[in-house]
C-alpha cells in the first residue's frame, strides 16, 4: 500500500460519555431506517474534509491547528435527519451553533491562508449515524445530547473491507470558556 497519501479531515471527536450517548442514538436510528449502524468508534463530526493528501502535509496541518484560539462550548444535538442521495441518517441541531460555525470558519480560513484549499461546499454539521438507509427518518430527540466540545482532532481515514477506519493523528484543546485568548509571542 502506498503510505505517502493520507485521507485526512479535521473533526470533533467525542469523549467516551458523549460517544456512548451518540452510539445509543445510532443504534436506534439504524433500527428505524434499516441501515448499517456507524460503529461507536467512528462517530464524529467533520469540520473540514481534506481528502487524499500527501503525508507531508500533516506537518503544515499541525501548524495550522496550533493557531486555533477558539473557546470550548457545548453543542446541543437534537435533530435526526437524512440525506436521500447519500443514503445516510445523521444527528444534528435544529438551531445552528454560533460557536461551532465560528470554529469551522476559523479553521477553514487558516487552512486557506496556509494555501490549503477545500471543496467549496457549505458546512452542514452532522454526525453520520447510519449508512445505506432503507427508510427515511426525521425527528427530534426526546432527550437532546449536550456534547461538551473542548478539542478538535486531525483524523486519517483508511478504507478497509469492513468500511472506513479512523485514526486520530493529533488533538488540540480549545481554551476554557471565559479564558482570554493567549497570543503567541510572534503576534503584534
Ligand atoms: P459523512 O459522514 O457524511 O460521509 C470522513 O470521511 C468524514 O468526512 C465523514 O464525516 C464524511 O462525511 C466526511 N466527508 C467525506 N467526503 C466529504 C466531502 N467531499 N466533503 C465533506 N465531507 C466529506
Amino acid at each position: 500500500m502506498d503510505r505517502t497519501t493520507l485521507r485526512l479531515f479535521f473533526a470533533l471527536w467525542p469523549a467516551p460519555l458523549t460517544r456512548a450517548a451518540l452510539a445509543r442514538v445510532a443504534q436506534e436510528v439504524a433500527h428505524e431506517t434499516g441501515g448499517r449502524v456507524v460503529s461507536s468508534d467512528n462517530l464524529h463530526l467533520t469540520l473540514a474534509f481534506l481528502g487524499d493528501r500527501p503525508g507531508e502535509l500533516v506537518h503544515t496541518l499541525r501548524e495550522v491547528a496550533d493557531g486555533i484560539e477558539g473557546a470550548a462550548f457545548t453543542l446541543r444535538l437534537d435533530a435526526v435527519g437524512y440525506w436521500r442521495k447519500a443514503g445516510i441518517a445523521w444527528l444534528g441541531s435544529d438551531a445552528p451553533s454560533i460557536e461551532l460555525n465560528g470554529l469551522q470558519r476559523d479553521l477553514v480560513q487558516r487552512l486557506a491562508d496556509a494555501g490549503i484549499a477545500l471543496e467549496a461546499r457549505a458546512f452542514a454539521p452532522h454526525i453520520t449515524l447510519s449508512r445505506r438507509i432503507r427508510t427515511i427518518v426525521q425527528r427530534r430527540l426526546l432527550q437532546p445530547i449536550a456534547w461538551p466540545v473542548d478539542s478538535l482532532a486531525l483524523v486519517a481515514s483508511e478504507l478497509g473491507r469492513e468500511g472506513a477506519r479512523y485514526s486520530v493523528l493529533a488533538t488540540w484543546p480549545l481554551r476554557a470558556p471565559g479564558a482570554p485568548a493567549v497570543r503567541s509571542e510572534h503576534s503584534a
